[in-house]
């Protein structure tokens, strides 16, 4: 047996009592002996994999020289990842800084984008994720926000109606510091915003002023089936937030601005000084994912194994399914009521897959590593079909 809940970590979440002791690649192993396979990624952040080889070797290299330095004192490691990172989103001349978290990445884009427009009002979807702290969770209920929901949006059969659109039509655009635009996760759900309604808002903040944020905390780096989910739009932003899969694990996370911005806010004395900002470690780790990434075509590998999946989940037919969603390695399944969603996860750990479950959202979510082997994709979903069809007996034999 597994230990239970561990005692003396404070719950604010749900946890099992699983005590995993060694993780490779997508294979997860217990204390106990039970074996899983990781379908979240960790928490959507080792995208090469657990403990890929070739990262490892440069992790235990760095530290053999440095890891962690004052502020004052800036490693080359740190301009290094910061020209890979600004020549992937081409932004010439552009600035980066380095983070521990994707909430502080988003927060300081946000800061930023603010001082350089000097608007009071933000836009987003109501049901964007942008950051762990209270006021930029889900909902975020103050004046300085204006959300729009989403959902109303991509449900709406009209797509080029905006003058007419209660929902965007009365927007005051000159008041817009900043779209703030989550490109198509919204807490693990797959909401995929339609590029009519992102250009549409991106095009009328630029020109009036203000700027674009793009979250890429989630959809950077590969998940999407591109390098960023923005990159599915017809949009250029002015800020880019970073994180997860930046580290492959490792806590680090970037913010990505044009040069514009970065000449407002230096010459405006912008001050920001964190405990692990820049450091070595971190910025040596993210340029070898980088590297990685384009060394092992590993955007193509997540646009291909994502519509295969993708397409194996649509196979399944059962009525408990209401949608499947998907963008590259970014897949939801929703079901038709809270419960199942909470049983599936439970079945699929029973049979060794841990996935994603959003209960309130009655969604099941596949967020693997874009490393993970074909075959567990078809395992996962031979299993998915086997306990659906179990679930929808029982549901039959208790009518
Ligand atoms: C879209 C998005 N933005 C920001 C964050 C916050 O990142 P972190 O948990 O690294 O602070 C998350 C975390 O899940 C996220 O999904």
């Amino acid at each position: 047996m597994d230990k239970q809940y561990p005692a003396h970590i404070l719950k604010c979440h749900p946890m099992m009592g699983t005590n995993i002791i060694k993780a490779n690649n997508t294979l997860l192993s217990s204390a106990a002996g039970k074996e899983l396979i990781d379908f979240e990624s960790g928490i959507w952040c080792a995208a090469l994999g657990h403990n890929p080889d070739r990262l490892n070797g440069v992790i235990v290299d760095q530290l053999q020289y440095v890891s962690h330095l004052n502020t004052r004192l800036v490693s080359d490691l740190a301009e290094k990842l910061a020209v890979d990172l600004l020549e992937l989103v081409s932004f010439k001349q552009g600035k980066a800084v380095f983070l521990s978290s994707g909430s502080e990445a988003v927060e300081m884009a946000i800061t930023l984008a603010r001082l350089a427009t000097d608007k009071p009002k933000m836009l987003s979807f109501s049901n964007s994720y942008l950051s762990a702290y209270s006021h930029m969770t889900m909902p975020r209920k103050t004046a300085a926000w204006l959300e729009l929901d989403l959902t109303q949006c991509n449900r709406c059969p009209r797509k080029d109606c905006y003058s007419e659109c209660p929902i965007v039509r009365d927007i005051d655009f000159s008041q817009i510091a900043a779209f703030v635009l989550e490109p198509g996760n919204s807490g693990g759900r797959v909401l995929l915003p339609t590029a009519q309604l992102v250009e549409y808002l991106a095009d009328n903040v630029q020109n009036d002023g203000g700027k674009v944020v793009v979250n890429e905390v989630t959809t950077g780096f590969g998940r999407t089936g591109k390098w960023f989910g923005y990159n599915h739009y017809n949009l250029q932003p002015d800020l880019i937030s970073m994180g997860k899969a930046l580290g492959n694990g490792y806590p680090i996370s970037a913010v990505v601005m044009t040069r514009d911005i970065a000449a407002t806010v230096e010459s405006q004395g912008f001050k920001y000084a964190q405990s692990h900002q820049n450091d070595p470690l971190g910025c040596r780790i993210a340029a070898e994912v980088i590297q990685i990434f384009k060394d092992d075509n590993i955007i193509q590998r997540s646009e291909q194994l994502g519509s295969f999946f993708v397409k194996q989940l649509r196979k399944i037919e059962n009525p408990l399914i209401k949608e499947v969603r998907g963008r590259g390695m970014m897949i939801a399944i929703e079901l038709n009521c809270p419960a199942l969603a909470e049983e599936v996860f439970q079945q699929l750990y029973d049979q060794g897959f841990y996935v994603g479950c959003l209960p309130y959202a009655s969604v099941v979510r596949f967020y693997p590593a874009l490393t993970i082997e074909q075959r567990h994709i078809v395992d996962v979903c031979q299993a998915l079909t086997g306990i659906l069809n179990n679930l929808t007996k029982d549901s039959g034999s208790h009518e």
